[in-house]
């Protein structure tokens, strides 16, 4: 392949990430809680039931906050099921995920695993079987001080001072025929707003996001954002997006395309929310939350894989096994979220462990890490920062990718397919300028020539390269080693310039001191 060239500017940045961006997500689903973050009994468990065998890889990833309860799950959910004496806890059917809840996990046990992990909460209410009051009861029970039944409920169960929760879900895909009691734009925006209403009346803080599609494939994609937010613009802050990316057509060139249909999601949702701020002349700017995105398809239309006969409790489903080319797509959904840092102020990869995770984990064994471990641990650890705007000058190809969630088979041409993917985060305290490349070429290696202007003598700190000749290679139990990053040895630096060669379809991240 010919040279690639990258030109950036140290005045010249996209925004500041918010830390929000770098966030997780831990749903009532399979074994993400029960037999992942929770297991009583487990010997690394603490007296809460808290693995630390998987707090410590948690820590590794950094996400700075988590999204709880669902998912799916929130829009059947009664949070006073999962608070109070455990033992008094009602066991219900999940008709989420068609199993049965236990409900030995809720709402405290969540909070205190968010502060023994250092991660804020992200609290999502149940939009779906109900509405404002079972919400603004929530906002109530977890943030008055005291004085109050719900509040007074919250003392008694152990928790004296208040959680003091700030940022919320108004639902989730409110849109998707596969949600418990799923709305029209019209009954969702009325019922989005009026439950933003009264809780922030309960607490003025809160923060909230609105649900936008299920994804961009969804047929009522669009005029959806446009209705919920005519009806909530002025009650909340956020508006979400959700994408799984796939290789459903075996095609990993078009698989290793596809991060920048999100791209064009985020530019096309931002526009959405910008044109019903103009109809009111308002210069108030609703912010994205994307608050899922991840790769996911080998178990979501398998049946077997998504549910199990017999309402059994914590079943092994959705336990994507994730291989290098899907690491590789991950990397490509990192830079766009990045290079977006403007106005997606928050984002929840989903999810942690075990269902569609980075993180897995035997009942009663160990946990290892997924190959998607990888270039999120980067994004999260080295991707805090000013972006930086970037001129990429680079070869490119043509794709056709397969989306094939929606009522039937949506093809999305991608017919310039840059082969670098690219974000550049200038962290100014720890005088960092740290790259994040993608080489989508799956046969040739990439020649980088990248010009840092305004940095003048920068030095290597560190290079590192997920890349395997073997694109479906995995982590396992026995193997939880086999797919790491390497050293990246090709990097030349001097005075502002960078010189590298990135091998086919390789996640580089290269880490710069600036003086
Ligand atoms: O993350 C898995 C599921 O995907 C979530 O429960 C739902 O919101 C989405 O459809």
């Amino acid at each position: 392949m010919r040279q690639v060239d990258v030109r950036l500017h140290s005045d010249f940045a996209i925004g500041t990430t918010n830390p929000r961006l770098f966030g997780s997500f831990i749903e009532h689903l399979g074994r993400c809680l029960y037999g992942g973050i929770f297991e009583p009994g487990h010997p690394t468990a603490d007296a809460k039931g808290f693995r630390h065998d998987v707090m410590s890889l948690v820590r590794e990833l950094q996400p700075t906050i988590m999204r709880y309860p669902g998912g799916n799950f929130v829009s059947g959910y009664n949070w006073e099921d999962g608070v109070g004496p455990v033992e008094q806890r009602p066991r219900r059917l999940d008709l989420a995920w068609m199993s049965t809840e236990t409900n030995r996990f809720g709402t405290n046990e969540f909070l205190d695993w968010c502060r023994m992990a250092g991660i804020e909460p992200m609290l999502a209410v149940n939009l779906g079987t109900r509405g404002a009051d079972a919400a603004r009861n929530l906002v109530e029970y977890c943030n008055h001080p005291s004085g109050t039944a719900l509040s007074d409920m919250r003392r008694s169960h152990g928790w004296e001072a208040p959680h003091g929760v700030k940022f919320w879900c108004l639902g989730n895909e409110l849109d998707g025929h596969w949600q418990i009691e799923a709305k029209t734009a019209e009954e969702y925006g009325r019922l989005a707003r009026e439950a933003a209403k009264v809780m922030k009346w309960v607490d003025r803080s809160l923060e909230l996001a609105v649900c936008g599609s299920s994804g961009r494939y969804m047929p009522t994609y669009g005029r959806w954002e446009e209705t919920v937010l005519e009806h909530t613009f002025d009650h909340v802050e956020y508006i979400s997006l959700h994408t799984y990316l796939n290789n459903y057509n075996a095609d990993t060139a078009a698989f290793l395309a596809s991060p920048d249909l999100m791209d064009s999601f985020i530019e096309e949702v931002i526009a959405i929310a910008d044109a019903v701020a103009a109809r009111r002349r308002s210069s108030r700017r609703i912010m994205l939350s994307f608050d899922e995105w991840n790769v996911w398809y080998r178990t979501r239309r398998n049946r077997a894989a998504r549910v199990q006969p017999g309402w059994p409790i914590a079943p092994p489903i959705l336990e994507e096994i994730y291989n290098v080319e899907d690491a590789l797509a991950f990397g490509g959904m990192c830079i766009s979220l990045l290079n977006h840092a403007d106005r997606v102020r928050a984002a929840c990869l989903a999810q942690l462990v075990n269902a569609i995770a980075p993180i897995m984990t035997e009942t009663g064994g160990p946990a290892w890490r997924q190959t998607i471990f990888w270039p999120f641990m980067h994004f999260s650890r080295l991707g805090r920062g000013r972006v930086l705007r970037t001129e990429i000058d680079s070869p490119t190809y043509a794709a056709r990718y397969n989306d094939p969630n929606g009522p039937e088979d949506t093809f999305f041409p991608l017919p310039s397919v840059p082969y670098l993917k690219l974000a550049a985060v200038h962290d100014p305290d720890g005088r960092r300028l740290t790259l994040f490349a993608l080489n989508r070429s799956l046969t040739d290696e990439l020649p980088l020539r990248l010009d840092a202007m305004g940095y003048d003598g920068l030095t290597l700190k560190q290079a590192m390269q997920l890349h395997d000749t073997d694109l479906k290679a995995i982590n396992s139990k026995a193997h939880p080693d086999r797919v790491t990053p390497r050293a990246l040895d090709s990097v030349r630096v001097s005075g502002q310039r960078v010189e590298a060669t990135l091998s086919a379809a390789s996640w580089n991240v290269i880490e710069l001191g600036t003086s």
